[in-house]
């Protein structure tokens, strides 16, 4: 079993360093189960530094959680199936106090290519889910980021301080019966850099069997692990004439396609010559073409010639190393390039959410695309579709020239902060009932229009007890606002919306079945199904 999980902490007190973050998070906690509903929780910070034990931690603390993969893309499918959509027409809670915390590790991705619709899905998560949600990411500058973070209490959490790492790695060389050089275990704290997976990789790979660990065997490792970084790799390539300096600095833990990005960014920034330069974005060019064959046929062997057309072919472009200081630069140029070029990765991106979230195939999906056409004709409907699809702006262009009317838009957005409205009303309220039934809990349907009242059920719970005095003016204030006045306002609100969206489906049967007639097509017939 790897130490990192052995050891991963079960409880706050056992999470090591950022002390005052961890006050934060268990305020954010309290708060949530005592009736106050917070803004999610975005914990940045480094990696190893206990984001993903945070989450874990915070999840024991809720009577139930779902962990979803964030640079998943079909994450995003269950979480609006799940989460997103029924959190807003459903219910969640069998028993009242019983929250569901979402976690969503990772949300800044990998490389974040494509999946620019998972940070619209989050957004929309964000703004409408009732329960408590936590989110993780490395990069807080992170493009994916931008507008999740303002919408987040967002924790940073920093690294941890090297002797809180050496006071852990102690502890757990007693617990293994490891005989240490107490010199080697600060050493490799210092080294680990506030991470604390890579102390505890480097522990057990050096430590589990041998049952010692000294300042050679640190050495020892320490060579082996020369992971190169991608700026200082980039630079060997362009910097360098030497095959087998090249060839070593490509030993990288990235995505290759992605320094090979980077390499072509920045040949023009190194290199003066235009016959050079010509050459070197030949080389990439091969190296490319190998790319894209390692793709299409699955055979990763390819790589290897990439790697060799965009490593060596680079370097020896160049008639002899400049010497000069070159600012190094990220991919974004090339980046953007490649999307401009990418229209086949447009349909295929629509293509995609459409099969997911119709269950068909990305062909029949794409066969589709004449009659999105019709139907994205209408302002609402188009609206209604993009919105059910998480389309981006430049996916919804490729259906209509026009952008969807901002009026359209403000209204539609209306009508789904309203049924929030509502929902957080049913919420706060049955919060509320459950406080004054206590000990008990409580069971509603949401989706009935029974009078909430009548539909309580309630059952024997030990829980809310410990609790209940503590909320007891919160239980008030929860009172004052949402006793009758809501809940008539509730009912008119709810009567309305009802009666608009008995006419709004009319309105768009009739509009589907005259974009259906127009094309003799009844496929879609039931597809989008508000
Ligand atoms: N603050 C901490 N206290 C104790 N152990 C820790 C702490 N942070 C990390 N660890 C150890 O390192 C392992 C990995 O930590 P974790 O998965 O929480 O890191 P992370 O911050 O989510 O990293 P990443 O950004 O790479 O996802 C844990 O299983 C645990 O063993
Ligand atoms: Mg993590």
């Amino acid at each position: 079993m790897r130490w990192t999980e052995k050891y991963r902490p079960k409880d706050f007190k056992d999470i090591i360093g950022n002390g005052k973050q961890k006050k934060e998070v268990e305020a954010w906690v309290k708060n949530w189960k005592e009736g106050n509903p917070q803004q999610c929780l975005l914990l940045v910070g480094p990696a190893g530094t206990g984001k993903t034990t945070f989450a874990h931690v915070i999840a024991k603390e809720f009577s139930d959680s779902i962990e979803l993969n964030a640079s998943d893309k079909r994450s995003y499918d269950i979480i609006m199936n799940t989460v997103g959509e029924s959190a807003t027409t459903k219910s969640f809670f069998t028993t009242d106090n019983e929250h569901k915390l979402i976690i969503l590790d990772e949300v800044d991705g990998i490389h974040g290519n494509d999946d620019r619709g998972g940070t619209r899905a989050i957004g929309k998560i964000i703004k409408e889910s009732v329960h408590p949600i936590v989110m993780t990411a490395n990069d807080f500058y992170s493009k994916r980021l931008t507008t999740i973070k303002t919408k987040c209490k967002v924790v940073k959490i920093g690294k941890i301080h090297t002797n809180s790492v050496n006071a852990l790695l102690k502890r757990i060389c007693f617990k293994e019966k490891i005989k240490a050089d107490p010199q080697a275990i600060k050493e490799l704290a210092k080294r680990s850099n506030g991470d604390m997976r890579s102390a505890l990789n480097t522990l057990q790979v050096i430590a589990d069997d041998s049952k010692k660990l000294t300042l050679d065997d640190l050495e020892s490792v320490s060579q082996k692990d020369n992971t190169n970084n991608i700026f200082d790799s980039v630079r060997r390539v362009l910097k360098s004439k030497s095959i087998d300096k090249v060839k070593n600095s490509l030993r990288l833990d990235e995505d290759p396609t992605f320094v090979m990005e980077y390499i072509a960014e920045n040949i023009p920034r190194e290199y003066e010559k235009p016959e050079e330069i010509k050459k070197a974005y030949e080389m990439i060019s091969q190296a490319d073409l190998y790319f894209g064959r390692a793709q299409q046929s699955r055979n990763y062997t390819y790589w290897r010639y990439a790697s060799e057309f965009m490593g060596v072919g680079v370097a020896i472009s160049k008639d002899e190393t400049y010497k000069k200081f070159t600012r190094l630069t990220g991919a974004m140029a090339f980046a953007l390039m490649g999307r401009t070029r990418g229209k086949r990765d447009l349909r295929d991106r629509i293509a995609l959410k459409m099969s997911e979230k119709l269950h068909m195939s990305n062909s029949v999906a794409i066969s589709m695309f004449p009659y999105m056409e019709i139907m994205f004709e209408n302002d609402d409907l188009a609206w209604d579709i993009s919105n059910y699809l998480l389309l981006e702006d430049d996916e919804i262009k490729r259906f209509r020239k026009r952008k969807i009317p901002k009026s359209v838009v403000t209204r539609k957005e209306k009508e789904r902060e309203e049924e929030l409205a509502i929902e957080r009303a049913k919420y706060k309220n049955s919060f509320n009932e459950n406080i004054q039934t206590s000990p008990g809990t409580l069971a509603f349907d949401s989706n009935s229009n029974e009078e909430l009242n009548e539909s309580d059920e309630v059952i024997n719970s030990s829980k809310s007890t410990k609790s209940s005095k503590p909320r007891k003016s919160e239980k008030e204030k929860i009172n004052d606002k949402t006793s009758k006045d809501s809940e008539e306002e509730k009912q008119s609100k709810e009567e309305s919306r009802e009666e608009e969206s008995r006419e709004k489906s009319k309105e768009e049967k009739s509009k589907e079945e005259k974009s259906k007639e127009v094309k003799k097509d009844n496929a879609q017939k039931s597809l989008f199904n508000f």
